[in-house]
């Protein structure tokens, strides 16, 4: 399949009672294993890029290699770049290809917040691009972006959505009290503040920060009405755990062979989005975004 749609993989799950994995990727290891997760189980998958994935390996590279992914897949695959205040690699990604943008304009004013979504959607739906928007600050910085005040920007929920709708945005993304990172104390979690959004809104509500969550965390969120949870400290940590484990292991048996530890990269990588699928739901609901 060629790329999916971020916004009817969200309104699908939605409307499902479900939520879409949205996981961080950061190059051809954790692409296949994503995607091979997301076949094995049926279910969608979305695959998101940070800002620095984009500059060190080029938007054309990453690109080709999530399309080739997406085409030999059996369920859809979004491309997604997270967090992205700069509309320089907006505008590239859109020339790429990619199937969303997260405008992060949770660094401006409010004023200057809106127009800049305003614009960057008229640029991406030109294109066929869905928009997420991101106005308010979520806690904690993701590959360089982002801040660690909670409070520098935080808008009445209908302002957010207000917001949403005028500019014509395709996914939300609200300040939940969830954190980017690992938990260093427990979340008060807005559980409620979903539910409100959801009763103003049928624009998709995405969770961040899903790392360090608890099964019934996440079930609480999705019955509220999220529909798309980033997942992106578990992969890394999976990634490189494993990675350690192996040279370990080589250094210790005195053998070295890359492909071995691409292979064991793989399969952690793969395990950790296979739990995922299982708690958010979205196993074997493949078949409901077409
Ligand atoms: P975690 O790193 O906490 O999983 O958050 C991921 C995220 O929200 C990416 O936008």
């Amino acid at each position: 399949m060629t790329f999916a749609s971020t916004k009817k993989l969200a309104l699908a799950a939605r409307a499902g009672g479900y939520a879409v994995p949205a996981v961080n990727i950061v190059d051809s290891i954790s692409i296949a294993a994503a995607v091979e997760a997301a076949d094995a189980a049926g279910s969608p998958i979305i695959l998101q890029t940070s800002v620095k994935t984009v500059k060190y390996f080029g938007a054309p590279v990453l690109a080709a290699v999530a399309r080739s992914a997406a085409e030999a897949a059996s369920v859809p695959v979004a491309l997604h770049l997270d967090h992205c205040p700069d509309r320089s690699v907006i505008t590239e990604v859109i020339a790429h290809g990619w199937s969303s943008v997260l405008f992060d304009a949770s660094d401006r004013a409010f004023e200057v917040a809106r127009g800049e979504t305003a614009e960057v959607v008229a640029e991406a739906h030109a294109a066929g691009v869905d928009v997420e928007s991101e106005i308010e600050n979520i806690v904690g910085v993701e590959d360089g972006v982002g801040s660690d005040d909670p409070n520098v920007h935080f808008y009445s929920d209908e302002q957010l959505v207000g917001v949403a709708l005028e500019t014509g945005t395709d996914l939300i993304a609200p300040a939940l009290g969830t954190a980017h990172g690992l938990y260093k104390a427990s979340p008060v979690l807005l559980v409620d503040r979903v539910k409100a959004l959801a009763a103003l809104t049928d624009v998709p509500i995405v969770l961040h920060g899903g790392t360090g969550l608890s099964a019934e965390d996440f079930s609480a969120f999705i019955s509220a009405g999220v529909s798309k949870i980033n997942i992106s400290t578990a992969l890394k940590l999976a990634y490189m755990h494993s990675a350690r484990d192996h040279l370990a292991e080589a250094e210790r048996a005195g053998k070295w062979e890359p492909v071995k530890l691409f292979d064991q990269i793989g399969g952690a990588v793969r395990a950790t989005v296979q739990e995922n699928i299982q708690l958010f739901g979205s196993a074997g609901r493949a078949g409901e975004s077409a």
